[in-house]
């Protein structure tokens, strides 16, 4: 709901408050973000400007006061959320209140990038239209809210109407200038193999902390979501704000701890290597930072923020759908494939219960490693002599479902295409471009390379059944030939996964960045599921899964059962670990099942039947986060189903420690009336002693063992 009061702008959601005002002076200031305010008086923020002081008077100055979208140069001396050159060459701007409209029923839409949709909802957009009036532009701040939500989405349009041409530095999404509070930020940095590890620190005064990157994608470094939780928050308790970028370019989030103990935090496009020119009349618009609030910590964030991203961000039939069991060819074959033997990896699967194949790299030009064919989208039938349609067929006749892998933003320099076009990849002039995995970018801002890939990717998907696609994209951003080069290629890419997803809706489609580098809201628009990372390995994943659900619903973090040694750490766990740490995501396998012993094949039967009796509850059930295997030796997780009618809970014991004396494990999300019996046990517990009292987990005695519940309400 949105409301406006004289200069007092109050947006509420379903326990949050947001207020702006506008003050004598034509600033838009920010007044309040938190727990909903009924908004009986707004006399304070009357009281505020006096201790602000007169803006006649010198005193005066915007360095201290709580700003929406903050100038460079005019007082206020912090980082600002945009920066514009105008024709005087001058970055000093003041931004004044000129018009705003409140529109019903309708969320922000942002021309060339994904957003979150009204989607049937009662949301409410807020457009305030700043002007500065010296250098002609206008900034259209952006707000949406949802009754049933605890969030503000938020976007900026800038438009030069002025005759002459300015040029966008810098322009965050959103800014922020918090409620003071002693603050800690969390983070999600990492690696390949180690993607999105959580990372909290308190924030002193005085520091700038920009969370950014700029290796081109949204990065495995550096993901854009980040949250700042009031000092000691944790999983269920205490104040925490959450930024998410809807984006999968460069991006940062910048946070700023100032002189006097206030912290603004802003996010959006990575200022670093960005510029935009803007002629007289042009628009350029940021893509959506969505905030959330909650004070029932960590928890009541992620339960938000999944429900936001499942229900008004991901499009299409897949977003709220269970996804079919599949089995990967990948770590079980690597490139080293024939047809029969893909066929036989199917049958198998197909005994256990699997529902989908995949036939993940190798299968097209003459690839049969890494070095060769990436950008030759045309079946190798040297090793698939069926060609793709032939091979689906085949496939389909076994009753499973056929999925592929493409990489189509990228050519080997040993390929066809890029003989063919060599002008066709991202390169400066004078400057030998540069590999990486033998691979080159494919410059995404040309309306030609784009057309190439989704003829060539729409021409494969059109000649045969396939129902599922993996979208891979191995390699960082190198050889940005101008300023601004990042954005146009993300835009770029976001009309490529556009057109090819609404001309095949019936498609499930993956994405994957060398495993999780691209792992974010932006994808997830297009996409409602993400490989995790490379590294399989369960325990790694118990980290890997915890964190990545801070931020992103379990119904798109992609998990796998795959084969021990675990292929990229060298870990050896049981089977059950491996399938009882995938269950909580999208569950499927990547090993060679032709290789299974019959104890191991009836395990993985067993498995494939748990899952499927599960992942209904995993599509749309609340999530909570009980143990943090971060800081101790031990995770747990739990998905509840929303009307509490069942349960699925993992336990997890790292290292084998004698006489550790296990830790009570305090369920979620139950009904305390009500009795639950353990599919797995037939135990029967009270849902408040499994809430109150909590239980003991029985581990194994042995390194990574887990226990799995299955709680079904009486
Ligand atoms: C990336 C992906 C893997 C696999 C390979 C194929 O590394 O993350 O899952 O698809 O590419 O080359």
């Amino acid at each position: 709901m949105i409301e406006k009061n004289e200069n007092v702008f109050h947006l509420r959601g379903k326990n949050i408050s947001y207020i702006m005002s506008v003050n004598e002076c034509g600033d838009l200031l920010h007044c309040y973000y938190g727990k909903k305010l009924r908004g009986k008086s707004y006399d304070w923020i009357k009281q505020r400007w006096i201790i602000w002081g007169g803006y006649a008077s010198d005193k005066w100055t915007l360095d201290i006061c709580p700003q929406e979208y903050p100038a460079y140069g005019y007082t206020d001396l912090r980082s600002p959320a945009y920066r514009i050159i105008g024709k005087n060459g001058s970055g000093v701007s003041r931004l004044t209140y000129k018009s705003h409209k409140i529109t019903e029923n309708a969320a922000s839409e942002i021309e060339g990038m994904p957003s979150l949709f009204a989607g049937g909802k009662n949301a409410q957009t807020l457009d305030i239209t700043l002007e500065d009036k010296n250098l002609g532009y206008e900034v259209v701040l952006s707000y949406t809210v949802f009754d049933e939500f605890d969030i503000i989405a938020r976007n900026v349009k800038i438009t030069n109407i002025s005759d002459a041409q300015i040029k966008i530095d810098s322009a965050y999404s959103a800014s922020a200038d918090m409620p003071k509070d002693d603050y800690e930020l969390i983070y999600f940095s990492g690696g390949w193999g180690k993607e999105r590890e959580m990372c909290r620190e308190s924030v002193p005064q005085g520091v700038k902390i920009d969370i950014s990157n700029a290796r081109g994608g949204s990065g495995h470094n550096m993901n854009p979501f980040v949250m700042l939780a009031s000092k000691g928050a944790d999983e269920n308790h205490g104040e925490v704000y959450s930024m998410t970028l809807v984006y999968s370019g460069n991006h940062s989030t910048m946070l700023e701890c100032d002189q006097y103990g206030g912290v603004r935090i802003m996010q959006g496009i990575n200022p670093f290597g960005f510029e935009w020119v803007l002629d007289s009349g042009e628009s350029f618009y940021t893509p959506q930072s969505i905030m959330c609030y909650s004070d029932k910590g960590i928890g009541g964030i992620s339960r938000e923020l999944h429900d936001v991203i499942r229900q008004n961000l991901c499009r299409g039939k897949w977003a709220d759908k269970e996804r079919p069991i599949l089995i990967n060819n990948w770590e079980a074959t690597y490139f080293d494939f024939t047809e029969e033997k893909l066929l036989r990896i199917a049958e198998k699967a197909k005994d256990a219960g699997i529902e989908m194949f995949v036939l993940d790299d190798g299968w097209f030009g003459k690839r049969n490693d890494e070095n060769t064919s990436l950008g030759d989208w045309v079946v190798n039938t040297d090793k698939i002599p069926s060609g793709i349609g032939g091979l689906a067929k085949k496939i389909n006749d076994m009753e499973l479902k056929f999925g592929l892998w493409f990489e189509p933003e990228a050519v080997n320099p040993d390929s066809d295409i890029y003989r063919l076009h060599p002008d066709w990849i991202v390169r400066t002039e004078g400057i030998e471009p540069a590999k990486s995995r033998h691979e080159y970018l494919l410059d995404l801002t040309r309306e030609d390379v784009r057309r190439y890939i989704t003829d060539a990717v729409c021409a494969v998907l059109s000649s045969a059944n396939i129902e599922y696609v993996k979208w891979d994209m191995n390699r960082p951003m190198t050889d940005m030939p101008y300023n601004g080069f990042n954005h146009r290629f993300t835009l770029g890419l976001y009309k490529i996964i556009e057109e090819i997803t609404s001309r095949f809706p019936n498609i499930l489609f993956e994405g994957c960045s060398g495993g999780g580098g691209r792992f974010d809201a932006g994808i997830l628009a297009y996409m409602p599921q993400i490989w995790a990372s490379d590294n399989s390995d369960a325990v790694k994943r118990l980290q890997i899964q915890y964190s990545t659900s801070i931020a992103y619903p379990i119904s798109s973090i992609s998990a796998h059962v795959t084969a021990v040694p675990n292929h990229q750490n060298g870990r050896v766990t049981s089977l059950k670990t491996r399938g009882d740490v995938a269950y909580c995501g999208v569950f499927g396998y990547e090993l060679d099942i032709t290789k299974a012993d019959d104890e191991e094949f009836e395990e993985i039967k067993a498995q494939v039947k748990t899952a499927k009796a599960l992942r209904r509850l995993m599509a749309d059930g609340d999530f909570y986060r009980l143990e943090n295997p971060y800081t101790t030796n031990y995770c747990a997780w739990e998905t509840a189903a929303k009307d509490k009618s069942e349960a699925f809970v993992m336990c997890a014991k790292v290292l084998s420690v004698i006489n550790s004396g296990e830790k009570r494990v305090r369920l979620m999300g139950l009904d305390a009336d009500a009795d639950y019996r353990d599919e797995y046990t037939n135990a029967v517990y009270g849902g408040d002693e499994l809430m109150y009292r909590g239980f003991e987990p029985t581990y194994e005695n042995r390194d990574f063992s887990t226990q799995i519940l299955h709680l079904i309400k009486m």
